[in-house]
C-alpha cells in the first residue's frame, strides 16, 4: 500500500501532477487536498482507469488526507506573476508551507516530503526547522525539488545544438545536471559531458544557454501575461521526481540517481564533504544529484563537484552567497517565530 498526498492539488501545477500520478503503478491512494475545488478534481481523477483510488479532502480534512501517507507533495501557495521574484512570493507561501508542513509532521510523520511552492530555497528551511521544532524532522526525508531546472536544461542544450547534432532531448541526463537553488542566479547549470559545453562555447552560446536555463522561469511567467507560472512542465517534472522517489521506496537496495534536489546537508552522510567541496563550512543547504534509499536522501553524489569548469566554479560561487541568504531568510521565519 502506497499513498501519496497532494497538498495544493486544485492548483495549476497541483491538477496536471494529480492526472500523471494518476497513471503511476507505484501508488495505491491518492489523496488529494486543496482549500478549494478539491471535490471535482478528485471525483473527476476517480472516473480514471488505472488501479490507484482516488480521494478528495476539504480544509477541515486534513488529518484523513495525511493519514498513513508515505509521500507528501506540496504545491500549495502563489505563483508569480509579471514582474515578480520567486523571493516575492515569500510572504504568503511561507505561511502556508509551515502550516501544511506542520500538519505533516503531526498527521504523517514517517512521510517524505517534496517541497515544490516557491521560493524553493527558503520554504525547504521552513519546512525542516518546523519539523525540528516538532521533534519530527527525518534525515533525508525532506527535499526541494528543483527537476524543473534539469528538464529546462536538457530541453535548451538540445535547442541551441539540435540542428547540427544527433541529441535528444529525453536522453540528456547523463550529460548535463543542474545544481545549487532554484532561482535566477543560484541555478547552476553543470556539464557532465565536457564536449558539450565545449561546443556551446565555440558557438559563442553557452552564457545564453546559462541566462536560459536561470531565467526560463521568466519567460513562462511572460508569456502567460498575469495567468501564474510554468504549471505543466512543472508536473511532468515534479512527476518524474515523484516517481524516482516511489520506485526507491519500492526497491531494498539503494537507488543511484543523477537527479539534482535541494537538500538539508548535516542530515545527510556526506553533507560535510559536499560542504568542504563546495568551499563553505556554512552552506547548510544545496540542491545537488542525490542517491536514494527506501525514497530517503541517504548521500550526495559529490563526483559532479570535482570536475566543475571555471566558468561553472564561478557560477556556483555566485549561488552560494544567494542561498545563504534565502536560507537564512527561510530558516529566520520559523526560529525567529519561536
Ligand atoms: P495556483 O495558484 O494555481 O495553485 C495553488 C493552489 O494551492 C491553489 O489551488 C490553492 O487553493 C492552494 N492552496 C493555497 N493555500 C493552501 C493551503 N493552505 N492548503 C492547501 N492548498 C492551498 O499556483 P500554481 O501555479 O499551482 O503554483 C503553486 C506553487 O508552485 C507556487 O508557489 C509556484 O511558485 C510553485 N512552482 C514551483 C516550481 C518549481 O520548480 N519548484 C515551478 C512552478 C511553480
Amino acid at each position: 500500500m502506497t499513498k501519496v498526498t497532494i497538498l495544493g492539488a486544485s492548483g495549476g501545477v497541483g491538477q496536471p501532477l494529480s492526472l500523471l500520478l494518476k497513471l503511476s503503478p507505484y501508488i495505491t491512494e491518492l489523496s488529494l487536498y486543496d482549500l478549494r475545488n478539491v471535490e471535482g478534481v478528485s471525483k473527476d481523477l476517480s472516473h480514471i482507469n488505472t488501479n490507484s483510488k482516488c480521494t478528495g479532502h476539504g480544509e477541515i480534512d486534513i488529518e484523513k488526507a495525511l493519514k498513513g501517507a508515505n509521500l507528501v507533495i506540496i504545491p500549495a501557495g502563489v505563483p508569480r506573476r509579471p514582474g515578480m521574484s520567486r523571493d516575492d512570493l515569500f510572504k504568503i507561501n511561507a505561511k502556508i508551507v509551515k502550516s501544511l508542513v506542520s500538519y505533516t509532521g503531526k498527521f504523517a510523520p514517517g512521510a517524505r516530503i517534496l517541497i515544490i511552492s516557491n521560493p524553493v530555497n527558503s520554504m525547504v528551511p521552513i519546512a525542516v526547522e518546523q519539523l525540528k521544532l516538532m521533534g519530527k524532522f527525518q534525515p533525508g526525508n525532506v527535499v526541494g525539488v528543483t527537476m524543473l531546472d534539469l528538464v529546462r536544461a536538457e530541453t535548451f542544450v538540445v535547442d541551441f545544438l539540435g540542428e547540427d547534432s544527433t541529441l535528444d532531448k529525453t536522453k540528456m541526463d547523463k550529460d548535463i545536471t543542474v545544481i545549487g537553488g532554484h532561482s535566477g542566479n543560484t541555478i547552476v547549470p553543470v556539464f557532465l559531458n565536457k564536449k558539450l559545453g565545449e561546443t556551446l562555447k565555440m558557438k559563442k552560446c553557452y552564457d545564453e544557454f546559462i541566462h536560459r536555463v536561470q531565467f526560463g522561469g521568466d519567460e513562462v511567467v511572460k508569456a502567460k501575461d498575469g495567468a501564474g507560472s510554468a504549471t505543466l512542465s512543472m508536473a511532468l517534472a515534479g512527476y518524474k521526481f515523484a516517481e524516482e522517489i516511489l520506485r526507491s521506496l519500492h526497491k531494498a537496495k539503494s537507488t543511484m540517481t543523477t537527479i539534482p534536489a535541494f537538500v538539508y546537508l548535516p542530515g545527510i552522510s556526506n553533507g560535510k564533504e559536499v560542504q568542504e567541496k563546495v568551499g563553505n563550512k556554512n552552506l547548510e543547504y544545496i540542491a545537488l544529484p542525490v542517491n536514494l534509499v527506501y525514497g530517503s536522501v541517504a548521500s550526495i553524489d559529490t563526483t559532479v563537484l570535482d570536475n566543475l569548469t571555471s566558468e561553472e566554479t564561478k557560477l556556483l560561487n555566485i549561488a552560494v552567497k544567494e542561498l545563504i541568504g534565502n536560507i537564512d531568510k527561510g530558516k529566520k521565519f520559523i526560529i525567529g517565530a519561536s
